[in-house]
């Protein structure tokens, strides 16, 4: 489905220190695969590059070297006409629920948005298919009247989340999507997204510092830092047992101190997929 190959990305020196020495990568070397219908977990401590990647991934920020297939096709060699085809199979959902809508516009105006930008419906088809969009997030079609702050954080969030599938896409990259929630509107939005995939068959970049959120996702996880992927394993016990000081790093900040405890911890948590 999505295959990363070889990026290396800087980003251009600001203006103000353009006569600094040369920039460091803020990706090097990067590679990796997601399969149809799987979540590949993407942990590191901020400033890892992570976003960055994302970024790369759907499409809005060139990389200075590698590719990007979708499917096999390199996205940054398409056509215009044919990336933005290829756009709407990948889409995306943030952090920051209230920043990533406007304040102003409704519901029904923010989850049609992407459907007037791609499909040519009918007003009424246009409203019915953003009533079932709602309802497949667990809100009701009913909120459809409703501006952001009338909605909660976790209700806005299952709002942007309509928004990503109302277009079928293959894969969506979930930038700390669950990172600003408190932890049972997290583990209910992690749920959401567990079905949804089954669903929609869809694919997932889950990007997160929060080991417990990406193992409770994820079919495989990565971990980056200073631009490389430092380990990358479809086993939550091997990856456990990483001697990677970026790896260890992440698991002591969030997991008991004793090993064993840490097992136990990681393998009750519901619907890890990983074995
Ligand atoms: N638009 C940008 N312009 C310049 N530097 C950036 C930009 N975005 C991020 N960076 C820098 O790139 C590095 C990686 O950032 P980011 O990809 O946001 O990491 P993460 O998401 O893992 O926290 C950081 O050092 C950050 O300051
Ligand atoms: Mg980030």
């Amino acid at each position: 489905m999505l295959e990363v190959r070889e990026v290396t990305h800087t980003y251009a020196p600001s203006r103000r220190w353009r006569r600094s020495e040369k920039q460091d990568n803020v990706l090097s070397g990067v590679s990796l695969h997601i399969e149809e219908g799987t979540c590949l977990g993407l942990l590191g401590s901020s400033g890892a590059g992570k976003s960055t990647l994302g970024r790369v991934i759907l499409g809005l920020e060139p990389p200075r070297a590698g590719q990007v297939l979708i499917q096999g096709q390199d996205l940054y060699k398409l056509s215009p006409q044919a990336r933005r085809t290829l756009r709407r199979d990948l889409q995306v959902v943030f952090q920051d629920c209230y920043s990533a809508v406007n304040p102003r516009m409704t519901a029904e105006q923010i989850i049609g948005e992407p459907l007037s930008n791609y499909e040519s419906l009918s007003v009424q088809e246009q409203k019915r298919a953003v009533g079932e969009l709602l309802e497949c997030v667990g809100l009701s079609a009913a909120d459809m009247q409703k501006q952001p702050y009338q909605f909660s954080g976790g209700q806005l969030q299952r709002i942007n989340i309509a928004r990503a599938i109302a277009l079928k896409p293959k894969l969506i990259v979930l930038d700390e999507a669950v990172s600003s929630l408190d932890m049972i509107n997290g583990a209910k939005i992690l749920r959401l997204l567990g079905e949804l995939r089954a669903a929609f068959g869809l694919s997932y970049l889950f990007i997160t510092h929060d080991i417990k959120a990406a193992c409770m996702i994820s079919d495989a996880l990565a971990v980056m830092d200073q631009g490389r992927i430092v380990e990358y394993n479809d086993s939550k016990e091997q990856f456990l047992q990483s001697a990677h000081p970026a790896v260890r790093s992440l698991l002591d900040s969030m997991l008991a101190a004793h090993p064993r405890n840490r097992h136990r911890e990681l393998a009750d948590m519901p619907g890890a997929s990983a074995q």
